[in-house]
């Protein structure tokens, strides 16, 4: 995983729960980083596991509500650092469409190493958008609140509902509509 999601998930976790809660969650889990992160490193997913683990026991919120505000969080970096990216889409159905064969594929690029997941399009129209998503991190719920922060950059309301077909979250369908269109699936 890259050093940049760790990095701006201690600052996410300071701005939001404190620094004795950062120096907290950093002496509980066992790093081999020793929690020295450097934006462009590549660290072990079990670091972030851990870090995520001792953050939600330690301020009593689900792991699932914790990943869910570190992508809403992550998303608004994503913006600032890439905003070329989001100016080459006029639509968040096209751009989450794209991720798999344009933006990821660029990302891989520019971050060498990076761990990302593979997305497939099962239904595309206008308004609507099924998409499965495949991580051994089950990171769905960070797919979940990037997803709904592309539409909100557009300034579009949107109904995004996730089915896990894996229950362990390694494979989920995601049923994505504009908000003005009902979701009609057959
Ligand atoms: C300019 C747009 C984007 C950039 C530059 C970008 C970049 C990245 C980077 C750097 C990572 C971390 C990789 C690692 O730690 O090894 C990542 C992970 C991820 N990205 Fe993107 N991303 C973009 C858009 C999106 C969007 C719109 C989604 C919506 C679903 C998305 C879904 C994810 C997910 C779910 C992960 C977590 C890894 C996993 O689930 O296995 N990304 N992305």
């Amino acid at each position: 995983m890259k050093g940049i999601v760790f990095t701006e998930f201690l600052e996410m976790v300071e701005e939001k729960f404190g620094i004795e809660v950062v120096d907290h969650i950093l002496n509980e889990s066992k790093l081999q980083s020793e929690g020295i992160y450097t934006s462009v490193g590549t660290y072990d997913f079990i670091e972030m596991q851990s870090l995520l683990i001792n953050l939600s026991k330690k301020v009593a919120i689900p792991l699932d509500d914790l990943i869910y505000s570190y992508g809403l969080y992550f998303f608004n970096t994503l913006t600032k650092v890439h905003p070329g990216i989001f100016a080459l889409y006029k639509d968040p159905i096209e751009l989450l469409s794209s991720i798999e064969n344009h933006i990821h594929v660029q990302v891989r690029k520019l971050y060498p190493g990076a761990e990302l997941p593979t997305f497939k399009i099962e239904k595309k129209t206008e308004d609507q958008l099924e998409i499965l998503y495949f991580s051994e991190r089950a990171m769905y719920m960070f797919a979940k609140a990037l997803m709904e922060k592309t539409f909100e950059h557009y300034d579009q309301a949107s109904k995004i509902r996730l089915e896990k077909i894996e229950n362990n979250g390694t494979k989920v369908r995601f049923l994505i509509s504009k908000k003005y269109g009902t979701y009609q699936k057959d």
